[in-house]
């Protein structure tokens, strides 16, 4: 039996998720804020009409996304029968307003644009392509899915993911974990680990039986740091747009100044260094159609990028001010992120233009000033989603 299949025969057996399934439809369940996926994913573009959830499972969070997009196109597909049947069931039990088509696909199929419609703007893939053999003919099928605006969303395990460290630990108790076979004693042995690991890691012992089925146990699982999920991507014609922890991590660099040893790198090369010092469990990634570097604020052939003001985050200005320092603060209520930064008042003046038009034109570039402290600043604010690189050309693919 192929891996695949494994994997396939798992999610039959154990659908995900399978926790109280109305009230996770109900509910729903946390997805990125499309305010995020918009901004940095699809910059400039109206909200997205069409949706591809890949690796929809029980639906949890194709019924999330149509909440937050009442009028888009859902198409939800998933390779395994029972799941899409229970997703379609929950459809009809909670009745939601305009009803998403649950499909049963496989996403290594190369027919699968005929197969959804294709033309989407926006696919969705959490917790999907880390237990894929290779996801690299995933990858190269959901470009010829896309519309060339849209952007791919991806949640993968990285190199810190829990079971990176509990598999090996399960197996020294001689115990099996290429599927889940002894239930009972699994949870005895995660209830040492928890006791041990004093909530650091998350609970364990309590999980459903679908999590432990999925992410603790299976045939297969790429727990990669962030540098190998972007080389597999750079392949397949996408580059790294965002990830969510980018910012957050930026920000917490800034206070002393510690970010100044990262200048210059590209956005791609910036969170996969991030990622180096503090390997994430897992990546939640934004990633449009473009050549490797395309997306970077100064690229190595010197060619002019266009800059998009990305509208994530309030800037407020004091009213008067007669120093010539003006000190802005900067507000982005959708990551939680706030700073302060004091600009010069030809940088103000800059800024309150880019604001107002919403795009920077190389004349206002030139304005902005080519210190190399000028540059560092939008460079950052590139990397904390204050400004996003817009779009250079067709992606380069193998
Ligand atoms: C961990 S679940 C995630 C479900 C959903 N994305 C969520 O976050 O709630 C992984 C899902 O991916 C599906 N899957 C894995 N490989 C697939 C493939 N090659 N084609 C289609 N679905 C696949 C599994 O059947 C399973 O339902």
């Amino acid at each position: 039996m192929t891996t695949a299949e494994q994997t396939r025969q798992i999610y039959e057996r154990h659908p995900y998720p399978a926790a109280n399934l109305a009230e996770i439809a109900r509910k729903g369940r946390a997805i990125p804020p499309l305010k995020w996926l918009q901004a940095i994913g699809r910059p400039g573009q109206p909200r997205p009409e069409r949706v591809l959830v890949a690796g929809c499972g029980t639906g949890a969070e194709a019924f999330a996304l149509r909440r937050r997009l009442p009028k888009a196109e859902i198409v939800a597909v998933d390779f395994s029968p029972r799941s899409i049947a229970l997703a379609r069931r929950l459809q009809r039990t909670i009745g939601v307003g305009e009803p998403i088509t649950f499909l049963v696909a496989d996403l290594t199929d190369p027919d699968l644009a005929w197969q959804t419609g294709g033309d989407f703007d926006l696919i969705t893939c959490h917790g999907v392509l880390s237990y894929l053999p290779d996801p690299q003919p995933v990858l190269t099928g959901f470009a010829a899915c896309l519309r060339p605006s849209g952007a791919l969303y991806l949640g993968v395990n990285g190199e810190a993911h829990p079971a990176t460290r509990l598999r090996p630990w399960l197996a020294s108790f001689g115990f099996a974990t290429d599927a889940l076979h002894d239930e009972r004693r699994l949870r005895e042995l995660l209830g040492l680990w928890d006791s041990l690991h004093d909530g650091e890691s998350g609970e364990f012992a309590g999980k459903s039986t679908s999590y432990l089925a999925g992410d603790v146990c299976g045939p297969h699982f790429n727990n990669w740091p962030l540098r190998r999920w972007r080389a597999v991507a750079n392949r397949c014609g996408w580059e790294l747009a965002g990830t969510t922890l980018l910012p957050l991590a930026l920000r917490l660099t800034m206070d002393g100044e510690h970010h100044r040893p990262l200048f210059p790198a590209g956005l791609g090369e910036l969170a996969e260094r991030i990622d180096l010092i503090r390997p994430a469990s897992f990546h939640k990634l934004l990633l449009r159609r473009a050549a490797p570097g395309a997306l970077d604020l100064f690229p190595a052939d010197g060619r002019a990028v266009p800059l998009r003001w990305s509208g994530l985050y309030s800037v407020h200005f004091p009213r008067t001010t007669d120093s010539q320092k003006v000190p802005a603060t900067f507000h982005c209520p959708t990551l939680s992120l706030h700073f302060a930064w004091s600009l010069t008042r030809r940088q103000a003046d800059g800024l309150r233009t880019f604001i107002e038009t919403g795009t920077a034109s190389p004349n206002w570039l030139r304005h902005w000033g080519p210190s190399e402290a000028a540059r560092r600043l939008l460079w950052l604010w590139a990397g904390l989603g204050v400004v996003t690189p817009g779009d250079r050309g067709p992606a380069a693919t193998d």
